[in-house]
């Protein structure tokens, strides 16, 4: 498991500057005055840092943006990284400047000065974030990680707003760690077992098996994993911080481990992406993570359906007809279509059982999701615009990417089919609201409910703010916030 680094908050020692190994790092606003701990590095650099300062290449910083003065005579650190920063900075920079000193560091320790900067514990979690590697198969020994250590002026205050700030990092570390691990690794098999080990974090976990899928009817899902050798299994986290018997929130995620389309095979080219189709799952289970850890007082129920799509004499087949647990039949007319089949079982139980206060359903459901919004923005999809607007706040203020598409009567009428109630694909045209509208039909009315399609958001190519390139645990922070504004207290 990839584990987010420990940052140490103290108070601000001047004398102990000179002699810190590792990276030393500023924190210095656009009109570059210097704090006392500043004029410290600057006098035993002899005068580097004032240079810098009033230089040109200062001017020219973004805020957030970070600069090395390597080597600096008079100090035992390999570099100054100097950051530019204001005093009272908006969240999103100072979490940027904490990425960009993140990126600087390597695997070196890092000292940073923070002062009385009004956002520590922001830089704080961009360093965390950002801060993450996937090395679980690479064979060359991990180097051992240097400490970060914060100087602020306020260093009781600024841990205890840090101390949330460090269950997130660990639940988007579970969810980047999750999305990441290739499919003969992360077997349903493996899956559940990590959500199991949860348990020792306080979450309620309870696994069921495919006898119990078989009793409670929910045949759509089993039939996309008939043609693997992993067992199918739905698995239920529990968090209850909130007032008892409140209903809960229940978070759905898609986990199918690895999707081959079936029958309906998928071409051969970036097939090996699709180890990512479990990245629903993932942000489910790494937003309970932080919840737990966090010990939020709310009522969150995660529930996951993990399954592997792929082709066999036990496949399903294109034509085939299954009965959802809902009681509805369904003809598969492409098994590649099979998101939408493991989540509406799942969504009916998850109303069945739990009576939810709302729903929020995560999926890498559609490719036509990345043709339509990219790798920017998630697809939200709501029968609740007042609860779609929360979310899109939410998410607007964790800086991830969201926009909301359409659902309408006229876009459901596609799935309607010859043979029986629904067609699991609805054509070409608006691939992604048909697959939003299918779902639906497994929402019962007046329960507010969100689905957000993450196909193009859970696993990148190239690296953003504050993640490497890959998994980026998109979603975890805008649920965590949504939890906080709207289900809690
Ligand atoms: N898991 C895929 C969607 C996907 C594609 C996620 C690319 C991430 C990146 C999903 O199961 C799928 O195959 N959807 C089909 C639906 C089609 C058959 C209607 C698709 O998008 O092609
Ligand atoms: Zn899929
Ligand atoms: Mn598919």
């Amino acid at each position: 498991m990839t584990t987010p680094p420990i940052i140490e908050f103290q108070p601000t020692e001047i004398d102990a500057i000179a002699a810190t190994e590792g990276r030393v790092a500023l924190l210095i606003g656009a009109e570059g005055k210097l704090d006392q701990a500043a004029r410290r590095v600057n006098k035993l650099s002899r005068g580097a840092l004032v240079r810098f300062v009033e230089s040109e290449a200062f001017a020219k910083m973004k805020s957030g943006q970070a600069k090395t003065l390597a080597f600096p005579a008079g100090m035992a650190a390999e570099a100054i990284d100097v950051v530019r920063l204001e005093r009272r900075p908006s969240q999103d920079d100072a979490r940027k400047a904490g990425a960009a000193l993140s990126k600087l560091r390597g695997d070196a320790a890092l000292l940073l000065l923070a002062g009385s900067n009004s956002k520590v514990h922001e830089v704080a979690l961009g360093l965390a974030l950002r801060d993450y590697n996937f090395n679980a198969h690479k064979t060359a020994e991990a180097s051992a990680r240097g400490t970060i250590t914060v100087m602020c002026s306020k260093p009781e205050e600024t841990a205890a707003a840090a101390a949330p700030m460090a269950a997130l990092a660990e639940g988007v570390f579970f969810t980047r760690d999750l999305t990441n691990e290739p499919a003969n690794i992360l077997t349903t098999e493996d899956f559940a077992a990590r959500l199991a080990a949860m348990q020792e974090i306080g979450l309620d976990v309870e696994i069921l098996e495919e006898d119990a899928l078989e009793k409670l009817g929910m045949r759509l899902l089993l039939s996309v994993g008939h043609g693997s050798a992993s067992p199918s299994k739905v698995v239920v986290m529990r968090w209850n911080g909130g007032e008892k018997d409140a209903a809960p929130l229940a978070l759905v995620g898609k986990g199918v481990v690895f999707d081959t389309g079936g029958i309906s095979l998928k071409p051969a080219g970036g097939m090996e992406d699709m180890t990512m189709d479990m990245g629903g799952a993932g942000v489910v289970s790494g937003v309970m993570r932080a919840l737990a850890l966090r010990k939020a007082p709310a009522n969150v129920v995660g529930l996951v359906g993990l399954v592997e799509n792929m082709p066999s004499d036990r496949a399903t087949r294109p034509g085939d007809v299954v009965t959802s647990m809902k009681g509805d039949t369904v003809e598969i007319i492409n098994t590649d279509a099979e998101g939408r089949l493991v989540l509406a079982d799942v969504l009916w139980y998850a109303q069945q059982e739990y009576k939810p206060a709302a729903i929020v359903n995560l999926a890498t459901l559609t490719g036509a999701m990345i043709i339509a919004l990219g790798h920017e923005n998630a697809g939200v999809f709501s029968n609740d615009d007042s609860f779609a607007a929360d979310f899109l706040k939410s998410a607007a203020a964790e800086g991830e990417g969201a926009w909301q598409l359409p659902l309408s009567p006229a876009y459901d009428k596609l799935l309607d089919s010859r043979i029986a109630d629904m067609k699991n694909i609805g054509g070409r045209p608006a691939g992604s609201i048909t697959a939003g509208q299918f779902l639906q039909r497994f929402v019962q009315d007046g329960t507010p409910w969100i689905h957000l399609d993450i196909a193009g958001v859970a696993s990148v190519k190239s690296e953003t703010a504050l993640a490497p390139k890959g998994a980026t645990g998109w979603g975890v922070l805008a649920l965590d916030r949504l939890v906080r504004d709207r289900f809690e207290g």
